[in-house]
């Protein structure tokens, strides 16, 4: 069965490579390849989207978060308000078989994940509704928005959600990958947080998909990333909000060893408080030639001084933004100068002290090699995967991410690895696998490995679907082929950006 599916799609594959190759085809302006078929698939667009539509060579407003992502020059971006405006867009670049990427809020470090190289960009920002129900206990939340639009209107009802920790990053590309929130340890992921999907299939159609109705969809989407179809509406879950306890702590270098201590104890003993959340953050910082740590404390109490985090307050700080206030105003930090090209990369491992300290040995020595690359900014950011998180996963049916874990985990991201210019790309990467490769190593030789990948931290060559574990994978890959047949959402058919099951 699985045999005949791949010859089908490897002759289909081969085919659409040949009239790719017979048609006659052109490069705009930056030469991007740019597809008969998508030059079709724009004319359509155009036709049906007037101001809503834009040709990739036209588009100065278009700003996204990575800039080898702003490289990636599209045939044409379009801007959908509804999901008939999503489906008809759908329709039109299937039937052109014309590639696409979607885009939320954009914050993907992976090259056309949300930017589509010589396709139609397919931009959600236009869906950013905010609908609370009756009761306050869900709302319907639009796929266009950003984590701070949602907070913001939700909080004149003293109402949150479980989003994250920066103001611009996308609201659906945080769920759909997992979403690691400051109330995770309360309520778990994001993405076990939402009741019901809508969405627009491959051929158009526009679906539910909650426990009970369309459940296998349901699961695919807890964690299955996008290629199973484009969401249009998220039903979450809402639970109260009122002040709370927020931001970062920054220490010299000199008390490494102590908030790794400190990032092992709130990681086990300090669990059980679960109003309490934390990450820490090993950054090099190239104006001043040196490494700093800090903790982000967060505490979902209007308390000051919480007893969880007395051990980090009492050491000496160099800086602090720890303060009461609302989501919405704690969202608003930036984490890093924009304008910079970017990788995230990760692991995940099982909490210890001792591969805390390796990983960032392994860092610093990295770092040296390379720190005088123009713009460089590169950091180390510990979290835990918080039990309750890890319970919460198997409510309603089960999520997709195949955690299996009865105790903590750690996963640490390479994150804000942040470079200025494009001739470095080559250099950059290979620093993000030296470090992945002796980072991997060494929490395999310490018997601490843990398999599962966060995917919204997962660089392009690392593969998080192998993490989810066989039965979740095989089940994952059997969910796409029946709710797209023609592949439109895999690695060889339209949609290929981000990580594909297939
Ligand atoms: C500064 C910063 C802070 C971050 N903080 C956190 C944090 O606190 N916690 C955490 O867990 N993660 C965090 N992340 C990681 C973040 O969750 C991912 O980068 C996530 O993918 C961003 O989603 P987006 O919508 O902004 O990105 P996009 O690049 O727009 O989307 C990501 C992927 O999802 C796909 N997608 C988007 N919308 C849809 C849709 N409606 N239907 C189908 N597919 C879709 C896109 O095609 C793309 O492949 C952070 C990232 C950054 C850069
Ligand atoms: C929200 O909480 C604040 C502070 O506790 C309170 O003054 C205000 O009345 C609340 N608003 C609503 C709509 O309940
Ligand atoms: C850090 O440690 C070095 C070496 O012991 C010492 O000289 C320096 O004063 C310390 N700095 C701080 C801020 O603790
Ligand atoms: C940081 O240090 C300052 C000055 O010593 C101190 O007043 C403050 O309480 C510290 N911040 C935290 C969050 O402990
Ligand atoms: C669209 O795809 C879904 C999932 O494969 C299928 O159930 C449905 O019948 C299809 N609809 C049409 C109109 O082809």
């Amino acid at each position: 069965m699985a045999k005949t599916f791949s010859l089908a799609k490897y002759i289909l594959l081969l085919v659409t490579r040949v009239l790719g190759v017979l048609a006659t085809s052109t490069f705009n302006k930056d030469s991007t390849y740019i597809a008969q078929s998508c030059i079709r698939a724009c004319g359509e667009l155009s036709a049906q989207f007037a101001d809503a539509f834009h040709y990739g060579d036209d588009d100065p407003d278009f700003a996204i978060w990575d800039m080898k992502q702003q490289e990636a020059r599209p045939a044409c971006r379009v801007e959908p308000s509804t999901p008939a405006e999503v489906a008809a867009v759908i329709g039109i670049v299937v039937t052109s078989w014309c590639r696409f990427a979607v885009k939320g809020g954009g914050h993907s470090t992976n090259f056309d994940a949300s930017n589509s190289a010589g396709g139609v960009t397919i931009d959600l920002h236009n869906m950013n509704h905010v609908k609370l129900s009756d009761d306050h206990t869900r709302a319907d939340l639009g796929p266009g928005l950003v984590l701070v639009e949602a907070y913001r209107a939700l909080e004149p009802y003293n109402l949150t959600f479980v989003g994250g920790r920066v103001a611009d990053v996308g609201l659906p590309g945080f769920t759909l990958g997992g979403g690691i929130s400051n109330l995770s340890p309360q309520y778990g992921l994001a993405v076990d947080n939402v009741f019901e999907y809508e969405v627009v299939l491959p051929n158009a159609t526009i679906v539910t998909a909650n426990v009970d109705t369309n459940p296998d969809l349901y699961f695919a989407l807890r964690g299955g990333g996008n290629n199973f179809g484009i969401v249009t509406n998220f039903r979450a879950r809402i639970v109260p909000q009122g002040h709370l306890l927020g931001g970062d702590i920054t220490f010299h270098s000199n008390y490494t060893d102590q908030i790794v201590d400190q990032v092992y104890r709130l990681t086990t003993d300090l669990a059980d408080d679960t109003y309490m959340c934390f990450s820490s953050r090993y950054a090099y910082d190239q104006a001043q030639d040196r490494f700093q740590i800090s903790l982000t404390e967060a505490y979902y109490q209007p308390v000051l001084k919480p007893a969880v985090f007395d051990a980090v307050n009492e050491l000496p700080n160099e800086s602090s933004t720890v303060r009461i206030d609302r989501m919405s105003n704690f969202a608003l930090d930036a984490v890093a100068p924009q304008g910079l090209r970017r990788i995230y990369a990760t692991l995940t491992y099982r909490p210890s002290r001792i591969l805390h300290s390796k990983l960032l040995e392994i860092f610093s020595a990295e770092v040296e090699g390379v720190k005088t690359t123009p713009g460089f900014t590169s950091s180390i950011v510990i979290q835990a995967l918080h039990v309750n998180a890890i319970k919460a996963m198997k409510e309603r049916g089960g999520n997709a991410l195949g955690v299996e874990s009865g105790s903590p985990l750690n996963i640490v991201a390479l994150l804000t690895l942040g470079w200025s210019n494009a001739e470095d790309d080559k250099e950059m990467y290979s620093y993000a696998d030296r470090w992945m490769q002796q980072a991997k190593d060494q929490s395999i030789q310490m018997g601490l490995f843990h398999p599962w990948l966060y995917i919204n931290y997962a660089n392009y060559n690392q593969d998080p679907f192998s993490g989810y574990g066989e039965v979740n994978k095989r089940r994952l890959e059997a969910i796409q082929r029946t709710v797209d047949p023609k592949g439109v959402f895999t690695s060889t058919g339209l949609c290929r950006g981000s990580f594909k099951v297939l």
